[in-house]
Formats: C-alpha cells, sequence, structure tokens
C-alpha cells in the first residue's frame, strides 16, 4: 500500500539514493544539508516500508515551491508521483499559500502531463547558463555608475524581492541556509538586482537584474563569496531572454532550458 509522510531524518540514503533521477548535474546535497535544510519539508511516498519516491518542496511567503519531485524508476506509472504532488498541495493550503510553482524541462512528458493534471500552466522560460570559469566575468561591463551592490537588510527584503521580481519570501528563506550570500544592486531607492549564490552547486539563482548590463556588477558582487576549489559558476535568467543573450555573448554556454509551471492551490 502508498503511504505519504513526512521525511524523517533517516530518510537521507533513501534521498541520497533518488536525487540522481532528476538528473542534476551536481551530486546529492550534503547529509547536513539534508538535515539543516530539507528534511523539514520534504514528503517521502513509502510502498510497504521502501522509499519509492520523494518530494521537496519550499514554502515561501505566498507560493509553495516544488524543488524535487522522483518516483523511483521501478515504481513509476503507479500514482507515486501524483499522490506525493497531491500531499504537497495539501501542506502548502495548510500554511496559507494559495499559489505553487516549479521548473520542468519541456521534454519531460510524464512530468508536464501529471502539472497539467493538477491545473498548472507554464508561465515563462528560464536558461541556464553556464560559465567555465568565473574569471570570464571580467569581460562583462562595469555597470552604470550610480549603481551600488551590497547587502540587503531583513527589514528590506520584502521591497527589494518586489523591485526586482524576486519571488516573495526568496531572500528571507535564503538567510535561513547555511552557505548562501544574497546581493542587490541599488538604484537610489530603488532595488535593481538581487541574487543569491549557492556556493555548493556552484550557481546564483536568483539572478534578477533590471537591464542586462547591471549583470556584471551582481557576478562581482558575489564572486568573492564563491569555492576556490570550484572554477564554474551557473546562472539562471527567468523570463529574461535578452539577458541570457547578453550573457552568452559574454562566453557563457546555454545549458538547459525549464519551463516555470505555476497555479493556484
Ligand atoms: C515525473 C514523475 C515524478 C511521475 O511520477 P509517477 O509516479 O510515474 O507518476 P504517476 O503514476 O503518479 O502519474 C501521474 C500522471 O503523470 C502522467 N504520466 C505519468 N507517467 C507518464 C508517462 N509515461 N507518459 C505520459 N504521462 C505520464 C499522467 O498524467 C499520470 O496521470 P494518469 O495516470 O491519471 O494518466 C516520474 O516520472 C519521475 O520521477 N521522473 C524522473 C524525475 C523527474 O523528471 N521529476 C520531475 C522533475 S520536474
Amino acid at each position: 500500500m502508498l503511504r505519504v509522510r513526512a521525511a524523517l531524518p533517516t530518510d537521507y540514503p533513501d534521498f541520497a539514493r533518488l536525487f540522481p533521477e532528476l538528473t542534476a548535474e551536481h551530486a546529492p546535497p550534503s547529509e547536513a544539508r539534508w538535515l539543516a535544510e530539507m528534511v523539514a519539508t520534504t514528503l517521502i511516498a513509502d510502498e510497504e516500508g521502501a522509499a519509492v519516491g520523494y518530494l521537496y518542496g519550499q514554502p515561501l511567503a505566498q507560493v509553495g515551491y516544488i524543488r524535487h519531485l522522483v518516483a523511483a524508476p521501478g515504481a513509476r506509472g503507479r500514482g507515486v508521483g501524483r499522490a506525493l504532488v497531491l500531499a504537497a498541495g495539501e501542506s502548502f493550503r495548510g500554511r496559507g499559500l494559495s499559489r505553487w510553482c516549479l521548473n520542468v524541462r519541456p521534454d519531460n512528458v510524464a512530468a508536464l502531463r501529471l502539472y497539467a493534471s493538477v491545473g498548472m500552466k507554464p508561465i515563462f522560460e528560464s536558461v541556464f547558463l553556464h560559465f567555465a570559469d568565473w574569471a570570464r566575468i571580467d569581460a562583462l561591463p562595469e555597470g552604470p555608475p550610480g549603481v551600488i551592490a551590497g547587502t540587503c537588510a531583513p527589514d528590506e527584503d520584502s521591497r527589494a524581492e518586489a523591485d526586482t521580481g524576486v519571488l516573495a519570501g526568496t531572500l528571507t528563506d535564503a538567510r535561513a541556509r547555511p552557505g548562501r550570500t544574497a546581493r542587490v544592486l541599488r538604484d537610489g531607492e530603488r532595488f535593481v538586482g538581487a541574487g543569491i549564490l549557492d556556493p555548493d552547486v556552484p550557481g546564483i539563482t536568483p539572478f534578477e537584474v533590471a537591464t542586462p548590463a547591471l549583470a556584471g556588477a551582481l557576478l562581482r558582487a558575489l564572486r568573492p563569496f564563491r569555492r576556490a576549489d570550484l572554477a564554474h559558476v551557473e546562472v539562471r535568467a527567468e523570463a529574461n531572454p535578452s539577458l541570457a543573450a547578453f550573457l552568452v555573448a559574454a562566453g557563457a554556454t546555454e545549458r538547459l532550458r525549464t519551463l516555470r509551471y505555476e497555479g493556484a492551490l
């Protein structure tokens, strides 16, 4: 019998076994990260005591964000994915959220059908850009004078999110995650950029700038927080084809496109 339950700290080996099904380019998150950031908002699908799937969600201020969804290869097509998604929806609703979203590859037919069947729709495309070396960002322009890069105080998070188009709650959420660095760009009173570096991926998500010409300033502000042993970095341009084209012209390589699906809960 299939049962969906809250994850336990001891589920880490099953999580690490199932994570590669997402075909991410990086290794599974460490056990320390699982314990500190993920276990509390992960659901496990259990069949006769064996974990056959998991869903890791991130409840933000207004939106429940499904970050990972996996059904074990031997258990697909029997309702595991749907049971996890429906349970996540219940959990998000229980937290007072009214919308949910996720990213999916446009060729992932099974996932697209599942998400459409629970009322989600595509709202934009994201492009993953890969810089083989941080040194490549030196080719980017400095950015207009008057734009200042720096930190954002906790009581400024919601204004920075609204100004830059980052999902509400994202900057606040990052404060609770060990190792993340957030930087913003300011033009007078207005925030014109925001990015969060996860040095272990290594990647910057979200990466929002009011114009592509500001990308260099945001990347330079985050570079000091990179891991010295990892030369490359990935940036996700969300709903921003001109930013993606600008970064490709500066030497980044396009790695992947995903669709943002979103819907009412
Ligand atoms: C996507 C995934 C989670 C679906 O899990 P699943 O347990 O096989 O899905 P379910 O059996 O619950 O099916 C739910 C719905 O998905 C769709 N679906 C599932 N398998 C499908 C397939 N092979 N072809 C087309 N649609 C399919 C159907 O709409 C199905 O509903 P239905 O049975 O009422 O027709 C699973 O394929 C998986 O883990 N894939 C690898 C990781 C991944 O891609 N995750 C999603 C990242 S966005």
